[in-house]
């Protein structure tokens, strides 16, 4: 899968652009508020149908545009694929695959797909429990449809009971219906559970032996770690079932004193060491990227084996922090379908990497030879 040759119209600060790229590494340099993560931007956009920062298409066009256009050529699944996308001010967006117009977003973006790091993605490592839920449950629904409708109706049953623990006390009625949202809300952990288990297990492998080659030889640990009383995240969801009711019993007290939601997949985090120490309270600014970027490539790993072939790899300013070692390992031999990594001109990745460089200025793309 790779995407050949883009252009854009009017789309953030690009008039009228047109960029070619290799199907393996392409490195974007370029100074500040050039439009390197504007280009970036526009290929999540076509692979996925919607921004990763935009909240809605208004922001996308240029500002004194009334239309913008993002088109590509590229081949996915053997297949040579037109991908076209017109955004109006104040009419509903156009998308096109093949000149064949797209009525939904998921038969559009069905046709390529793509991994993004970026900055933000730090967190993944020095953030809260949450984000880490967000890469599981984001990777999984992707991979498995049922997930996906088990999250929906997991949110649904912890929203309930949250507000039961919540308004008991003012309206002890509740209290009748606390039973019944118990017993959803351990089926629907056992799922979650089952299949996140699953995933860091694959995650994991795939990490360490990435991290690995990055780093020079140091070892990242990745542990799916949930309710207590669960012996064996990985085995029958029925099992699951039997000791998170068993944990809710222990904790039915609490939950009604402290008004908290105390048992569940909603509290579930994955423990990621670096040389076997907590990485969120002891890894280098290096050591976090490198940490952060491994977990998303061993994702890129994982959606292959699930595709068949590789989705498209973009990255987002992850070279700086990086020593020489590590930056020359993402500027030549990062991932194995099509990369693109974003960097500043001050880097000097001319010449330190096989891949092709391209120059953004001012919101056109240069070719700047090998
Ligand atoms: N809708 C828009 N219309 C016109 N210009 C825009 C629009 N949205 C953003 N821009 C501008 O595009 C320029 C490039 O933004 P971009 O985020 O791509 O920079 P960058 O090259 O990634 O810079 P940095 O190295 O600082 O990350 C910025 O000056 C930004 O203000
Ligand atoms: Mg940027």
């Amino acid at each position: 899968m790779y995407i050949e040759t883009i252009a854009l119209q009017g789309f953030r600060n690009y008039k009228n652009a047109v960029a070619e790229f290799s199907d393996g590494i392409n490195v974007i340099a370029g100074r500040n508020a050039q439009g390197k993560t504007n280009l970036l931007e526009a290929l999540f956009l076509l692979c996925a149908g919607r921004s990763f920062r935009a909240r809605s298409d208004k922001e996308l066009m240029g500002f004194e545009e009334d239309e913008a256009k993002i088109e590509a050529r590229g081949e996915s699944a053997g297949r040579e694929k037109r991908l076209k996308i017109v955004l109006s001010r104040g009419k509903r967006r156009q998308m096109l695959v093949n000149s064949v117009k797209q009525k939904t977003v998921e038969t559009f973006a069905g046709n390529f797909s793509s991994v993004l790091f970026c900055p933000e993605d730090l967190n993944l490592i020095k953030g809260g429990a949450a984000e880490r839920r967000r890469l599981m449950d984001l990777a999984i629904c992707q991979l498995r449809p049922r997930y996906a409708a088990a999250l929906t109706e997991f949110n649904r049953a912890y929203e309930n009971k949250t507000r039961i623990l919540r308004d008991w006390e003012e309206k002890p009625a509740l209290l009748e219906l606390l039973d019944e949202y118990d017993l959803r809300l351990a089926r629907m952990s056992a799922e979650l559970i089952h299949y996140r288990a699953n995933f860091v297990e694959k995650l994991a492998l795939e990490a360490a032996k990435i991290h690995g080659e990055f780093s020079g030889g140091e070892e990242l640990g990745l542990t799916y770690s949930t309710v207590k009383t669960v012996e064996d995240p990985k085995g029958p969801a029925e099992e699951i079932f039997k000791a998170v009711m068993e944990h809710q019993r222990q904790h039915r007290e609490a939950e009604l004193s402290s008004r908290l939601c105390l048992t569940g997949a909603h509290k579930d985090d994955i423990e990621i060491t670096v040389n076997g120490r907590t990485a969120k309270s002891y890894a280098s600014q290096g050591q976090t990227r490198t940490a952060a970027l491994s977990v998303k490539l061993a994702e890129l790993e994982i959606h292959r084996g699930q595709l068949g072939e590789y989705p498209l790899l973009l990255l987002d300013d992850v070279l700086s922090e990086l020593d020489g070692t590590r930056q020359d390992f993402v500027l030549n031999r990062i991932g194995k379908g099509q990369v693109f990594i974003t960097c500043c001109e001050d880097e000097k990745v001319a010449g330190r990497t096989g891949g092709r460089v391209l120059t953004v200025e001012g919101g056109n793309v240069f070719a700047s030879g090998q």
